[in-house]
């Protein structure tokens, strides 16, 4: 597997991530979790595979100043931009650099483990399973979200053909490794085969408003996996790409962007 098909982005990435992806796309999707969730006061939360924190940041409102927050993730530039961000009002979190695979911390040890768009980028799913249950106290909640079949969510969809079409199947991989783990069955299969319970699981559609496509196709590229391949590719080809996605919502667009339907599984499960 690349680097690229696991999400790792550097600093300067991690950075546009967060100007462009997170109020846009993975913001949303993070607080859906959350609220699914049911974060409470005064709850001990860890994120697993935080990226930019995103889904800690609305934990720790939830939480509130009685509760603590640790955002923990593998990737250095994303780490450093979610402890650049201002303080939100509620618990501390705490931001570590680390593998969902090693988690630093004893058993029982928090309230909810939350992974929010990351565990269908990990290789070994079992063992970042097997250690979220571990820091779980007993009766803790796992909860994630995944993103539902590319087909079910057509920004994705077109943006993926497009990529594939004009530039190729490689610079495409960056993105449609995010749907990787969309089948219903085998994300059931895989957290009760790892011994969790009482799984609860629904389709969230969320109704996105992105900025103009024109604009937004090519910013949103350049915070993800397929910059490096969109950049080295022609202007035509880069041209084309956008063009190709913004005629298929023309009809949907008016001028201050375009409203858009997202797909996403949310899972919790018990221990
Ligand atoms: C699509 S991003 C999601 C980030 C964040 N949860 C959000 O919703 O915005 C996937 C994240 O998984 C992280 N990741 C990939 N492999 C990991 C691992 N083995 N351990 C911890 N984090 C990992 C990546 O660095 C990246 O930040």
């Amino acid at each position: 597997m690349t680097a690229s098909t696991q999400w790792q982005l550097a600093r300067e990435a991690a950075e546009r991530y967060e100007e462009i992806l997170v109020p846009a796309i993975l913001g949303p999707a993070a607080r859906a979790l959350v609220e699914f969730a049911r974060a409470r006061e005064g709850e001990a939360v860890l994120d697993v595979g935080c990226g930019t924190g995103a889904a800690a940041r609305d934990a720790a409102r939830a939480a509130g100043q009685t509760g603590r927050v640790t955002g923990v993730d593998v990737n250095s530039g994303m780490i450093e931009v979610a402890g650049s961000l201002p303080p939100v009002e509620g618990a501390a979190i705490e931001w570590l650099c680390r593998s969902a695979y090693e988690l630093p911390f004893g058993e029982e040890s928090f309230d909810l483990v939350l992974c929010a768009q990351t565990l269908q980028f990990l290789q070994e799913r079992q063992l970042a399973l097997e250690e979220m249950r571990r820091v779980l106290k007993t009766g803790g909640r796992v909860a994630a979200s995944l993103w539902c079949d590319i087909r079910d969510n057509p920004y994705f969809h077109a943006l993926a053909e497009a990529v594939t079409r004009h530039i190729g199947a490689e610079t495409a991989l960056g993105l449609q490794a995010a749907f990787r783990l969309s089948r219903e069955e085998t994300i059931r299969a895989l957290f009760i085969g790892n011994g969790y319970g009482e799984l609860r699981m629904v389709v969230q559609q969320l109704d996105l408003e992105l900025p103009p496509l024109l604009d937004f196709v090519p910013r949103h590229i350049s915070a993800t996996p397929m910059a490096a391949g969109f950049a080295a590719a022609s202007p035509e080809e880069r041209q084309a790409v956008v063009q190709e996605v913004s005629e298929k919502f023309a009809l949907c667009a008016s001028e201050g962007g375009v409203r858009i339907p997202f797909r996403t599984h949310l899972i919790q499960a018990v221990k």
